[in-house]
């Protein structure tokens, strides 16, 4: 098959959205689009070189929105049919509002509007699914309470991309997600992967109800239950 994967800035469904990918990529024909948020936040948690790993080639292109202008030509492959499926994995919040109200102007929104009027069918894999609590996972975090604030700090001396501020915080923006800081740091003040519980408010949780009804699309509970719906 020919598949248009999308994937939006979500830290939650990540890990399993990048490892149902990678087992996709390695039988069919995929082009990987990521929302600028997501080529921020698989950087985060250490994944975009292995997205970036499955890619490569004609109707294998990595599209990156932060390469992109206004227009999203890429997605006019979609509304040409020129794909048998596109998957939404995992998908934000922000997107799914976007695109339960017709908006299409991201890489990820337009590429769902495309698919619409293409005719391709969309598979699209929301974090906010139902209303109440759920554990995420977050990336590396400085966990201020066990920082010793030595001098030098032995974290901020083994990063590469000069991403922690000694005693204060990580740069999420500039981190990759590489994990040297977990193991430099002698007083384990460096977190990686801290499961956290957040709320799921009801307007996003609405917000996905309403894409059950959008024609075309089936909704999934997560990236696991797509090869059963391809
Ligand atoms: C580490 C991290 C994890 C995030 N995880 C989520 C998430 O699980 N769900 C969500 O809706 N937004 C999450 N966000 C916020 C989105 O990235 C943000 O709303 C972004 O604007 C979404 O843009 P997009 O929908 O175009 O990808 C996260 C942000 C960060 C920095």
């Amino acid at each position: 098959m020919r598949i248009a994967w999308a994937f939006t800035g979500a830290g939650h469904l990540l890990l399993e959205s990048v490892e149902e990918l990678e087992e996709l990529a390695g039988k069919h024909e995929v082009t990987v689009m990521l929302s600028r948020a997501a080529e921020e936040v698989l950087k985060m948690y250490g994944l975009y070189e292995r997205v970036v790993k499955v890619t490569g080639g004609y109707y294998r292109e990595l599209a990156l929105e932060s390469e992109q202008e206004f227009s999203f030509p890429i997605t006019g492959r979609l509304s040409m049919g020129r794909y048998d499926l596109l998957i939404v994995s995992p998908t934000t919040s922000n997107t799914i509002s976007k695109v339960v109200h017709g908006i299409a102007d991201t890489l990820v929104t337009n590429a769902v509007a495309q698919a619409g009027k293409g005719g391709i069918k969309s598979l699209i894999v929301p974090v906010d699914l139902e209303a109440g609590d759920v554990e995420t996972v977050l990336p590396s975090k400085l966990e201020l309470e066990r920082c010793e604030n030595c001098e030098p700090c032995q974290a901020a001396a083994v990063c590469s991309q000069g991403a922690i501020i000694p005693g204060t915080e990580i740069n999420l923006l500039k981190c990759v997600g590489c994990g040297d800081c977990q193991a430099a740091c002698p007083f384990n003040a460096v977190s990686g992967g801290r499961v956290i519980t957040i709320h799921m408010r009801q307007l996003d949780v609405d917000n996905t109800h309403k894409l059950t009804h959008l024609e075309g699309v089936s909704v999934l509970r997560q990236p696991s239950d797509i090869k059963n719906h391809m």
